[in-house]
């Protein structure tokens, strides 16, 4: 069984796609850590995530790296954002996705074009949105648990608008539903009641 997760920054859609993985009992991955390893490697190395060669080389980041705290920040959001629109960057990453994804048990993946393109096949798709706001508000309260009191939420929120429309408007899939995609918005839920609603809909499509 394979479980496909999109969405935008912030959305929940990697709280949901862990919670459905633990309830289904599948591994689960991140994909969005790839890219901001990527990202954030070619930081570190001095190049530019907008050029497609300093990119690539970064891909070949050590998977050390998709544990640092790091890729966490807004820098490194930012970063994978820049390098994730480069073609060459994407296809460099699609063999390890769908080798996660094709585990004899099944697997949970999210990320942006997990049922488009990585996955055209899942089981069940979810796409998770909320507004901007609510996506902001729930990224700089975690942001301020971390400690990092000194971001102010109008620069959260235009982070995440850049970030949507970067992601949105790319020509190397771009963010979208899939066509047989479940659509969850979770704007005006709590996180539990978010997962529940994700696991009946994934019941719903098996
Ligand atoms: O989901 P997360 O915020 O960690 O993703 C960071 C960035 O990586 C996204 O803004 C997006 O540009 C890119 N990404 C992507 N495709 C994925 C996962 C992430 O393009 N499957």
């Amino acid at each position: 069984m394979i479980i496909a997760v999109d969405g935008p920054a912030a959305s929940g859609k990697g709280t949901i796609a862990r919670a459905l993985a633990a309830h289904f009992g599948l591994p689960c991955l991140d994909t969005g850590l790839l890219y901001r390893a990527v990202g954030v490697q070619v930081l570190r190395d001095g190049g530019d995530p907008e050029n497609e060669a300093d990119a690539l080389a970064a891909c070949a980041f050590d998977d050390a790296l998709l544990a640092d705290p790091e890729l966490k920040t807004e820098i490194a959001g930012a970063a994978a954002s820049r390098v994730s629109a480069i073609p060459a960057v994407r296809a460099a990453l699609v063999a390890r996705q769908r080798a996660f994804a094709a585990q004899p048990g099944g697997a949970v993946l999210d990320g942006r074009d997990i049922g488009t393109v990585i996955a055209p096949d899942a089981d069940a798709k979810l796409f998770v949105k909320a507004t901007p706001h609510v996506r902001a508000r729930r990224r700089h309260d975690e942001l301020v648990r971390l400690g990092h009191d000194d971001i102010s939420f109008d620069r959260v929120l235009a982070d995440i608008r850049a970030r949507d429309l970067r992601d949105s408007t790319r020509a190397a899939a771009p963010l979208r539903p899939a066509d047989d995609a479940a659509l969850l918005d979770t704007s005006y839920m709590d996180i539990d009641a978010a997962v529940d609603r994700a696991i009946s809909l994934v019941e719903d499509r098996l």
